[in-house]
C-alpha cells in the first residue's frame, strides 16, 4: 500500500485523512472495458502517476470521468461542475476571474489553476495540501465555497441515476457506485489532459523554428526563469516565495507545513498555456503578462522567505521584455485547448 493519500486544507483549518477502500482486488474490477495507453510525450520525463494502482485506464473510464467533470450533479445546488471553474478553452483555468464562483454564488480566495500534465505533479493546490491525484477531487467536491457536498449525498445522487449506474457498470462491471470508483474515473479523465503540442514543443522536437525574437526570449527565460519554471513542464512543482508581499494574507505552503520558513511560498505554476490562464498568481492579482514581467523587474518585495534567485531584481530592456513575452506565447498549445476529447 503506498503512502497515505492526504487532503489537507490549511485555508479552512481542516484535515481529512482519506480512509478509502484500501487495495480493492483487481479481480473484482475485471470489466469488459477497453484498456487505454497514454501517449507520454518523448521530450517529457516519466510521470509520477502511472496507473500502477488498481486504477486501470480504460476508454470507458475516461469517458465517464469526463461526463462527471462536466456534470453539475456533483454540487450542492446542482449548478456547479468542475468545468465551471476549469474551462477547457482556457487550458482548464477560469479566465478573467481572480476568484471563481462556487455553489450559491460563494467566492473562494484563490485563483483557479489551469489543469494539464497533472500526472507529473507530485502535489496539488497552491499550498500543496493534496498529495495524490486520486484524492484531489475530494477537496473541490466537499469545499464549502466550491461544490459543498458530502459523500453520502454524492453517492446517493449517483446511485439513483440510471445513466451513471449503467456507465459505472461498463467500467467496473459492478452496479454499486462508491467513492473509490468515482475518484478513479475522475483521475482517469484528468490524466488524459496532456499538453505537449505548443510551438515550443514543435521547436523542441525539431519540427519548427522559433523567430529571432522568440529565440532571444528563450535565452532570457533559460537564464532567469527556468530554475523555477523548468522546461519542458515549465515548473519544478517546488514551493517558492516570488516576492509578491512581505505581509502574507495567505500564508501559502506554511498553512500545510506549519513552518514559518514556508510563509508566502506557493507552488510554482507551470507556464504552459499561460497566455490563456489570466489573471495570474495565487490570488489573481495581475491581469496581464506585461504586469507579471513588470513584477519581476520592478516589483519584487523583500521578505525573509523570498527566493534567492529573486533577491537581485531582473533588468530587462523594453526589447527584452517583448522577447520574453513572445517566448511565453510559444507555450500556448492550441491543439490541447481545441481538442474535442476534452470538451463536453
Ligand atoms: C468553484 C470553483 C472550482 C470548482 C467547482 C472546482 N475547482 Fe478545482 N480548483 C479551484 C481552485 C480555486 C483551486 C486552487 C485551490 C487552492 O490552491 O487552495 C483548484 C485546484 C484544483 C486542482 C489542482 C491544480 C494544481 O495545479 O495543483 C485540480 C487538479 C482541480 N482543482 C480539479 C478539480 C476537479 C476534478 C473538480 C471537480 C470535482 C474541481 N476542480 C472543481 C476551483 C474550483
Ligand atoms: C524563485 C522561483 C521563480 C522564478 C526564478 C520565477 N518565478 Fe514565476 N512564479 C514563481 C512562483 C512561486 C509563482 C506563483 C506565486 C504565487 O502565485 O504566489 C510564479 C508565478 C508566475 C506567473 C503566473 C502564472 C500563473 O498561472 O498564475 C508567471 C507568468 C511567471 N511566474 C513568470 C515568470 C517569468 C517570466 C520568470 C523569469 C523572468 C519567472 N516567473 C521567474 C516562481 C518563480
Amino acid at each position: 500500500m503506498p503512502a497515505k493519500k492526504i487532503v489537507q486544507s490549511g485555508l479552512r483549518w481542516l484535515v481529512v485523512l482519506t480512509t478509502l477502500a484500501a487495495c480493492t482486488k483487481k479481480e473484482s474490477y475485471l470489466a469488459p472495458a477497453n484498456d487505454l495507453v497514454l501517449n507520454i510525450p518523448s521530450h517529457f520525463p516519466s510521470p509520477v502517476y502511472n496507473f500502477e494502482t488498481d486504477n486501470q485506464l480504460t476508454i470507458e473510464g475516461v469517458a465517464l470521468g469526463k461526463a462527471l467533470f462536466f456534470d453539475p450533479i456533483l454540487s450542492n445546488d446542482k449548478t456547479i461542475s468542475c468545468a465551471s471553474c476549469h474551462f477547457p478553452e482556457a487550458a482548464f483555468s477560469d479566465p478573467g476571474k481572480a476568484f471563481s464562483e462556487g455553489v450559491f454564488g460563494r467566492l473562494g480566495s484563490r485563483n483557479s489553476p489551469a489543469m494539464f500534465n497533472l500526472i507529473w505533479h507530485p502535489s496539488f493546490m497552491w499550498d500543496g495540501g493534496v498529495n495524490h491525484i486520486e484524492v484531489m477531487p475530494i477537496a473541490p467536491l466537499t469545499d464549502f465555497h466550491e461544490m459543498d457536498m458530502d459523500w453520502a449525498d454524492i453517492l446517493s445522487r449517483l446511485n439513483e441515476s440510471e445513466f451513471y449506474k449503467r456507465e459505472f457498470k461498463k467500467v467496473f462491471n459492478d452496479v454499486i457506485i462508491d467513492d473509490q470508483k468515482l475518484l478513479y474515473v475522475l483521475t482517469q479523465f484528468m490524466a488524459t489532459l496532456i499538453s505537449s503540442n505548443a510551438k515550443y514543443d514543435k521547436w523542441a522536437r525539431g519540427e519548427v523554428q522559433l523567430s529571432p525574437q522568440e529565440q532571444q526570449g528563450r535565452q532570457l527565460f533559460m537564464n532567469q526563469c527556468n530554475t523555477c519554471h523548468q522546461a519542458p513542464l515549465f515548473s519544478t512543482f517546488d514551493y517558492k516565495n516570488n516576492g509578491l508581499d512581505s505581509i502574507f494574507l495567505d500564508e501559502g505552503r506554511a498553512l500545510i507545513t506549519l513552518n514559518s520558513n514556508d510563509l508566502g511560498k506557493f507552488k510554482i505554476p507551470s507556464l504552459r498555456n499561460v497566455e490563456l490562464t489570466y489573471p495570474y498568481m495565487h490570488d489573481g492579482r495581475f491581469s496581464s503578462l506585461d504586469e507579471v514581467i513588470l513584477h519581476y523587474t520592478d516589483g519584487i518585495v523583500p521578505s525573509p522567505t523570498l527566493a534567492e534567485e529573486l533577491t537581485d531584481s531582473f533588468q530587462f530592456s523594453i526589447t527584452e521584455k517583448k522577447a520574453l513575452k513572445a517566448f511565453l506565447l510559444t507555450l500556448t498549445d492550441w491543439e490541447f485547448v481545441e481538442n474535442d476529447a476534452f470538451r463536453p
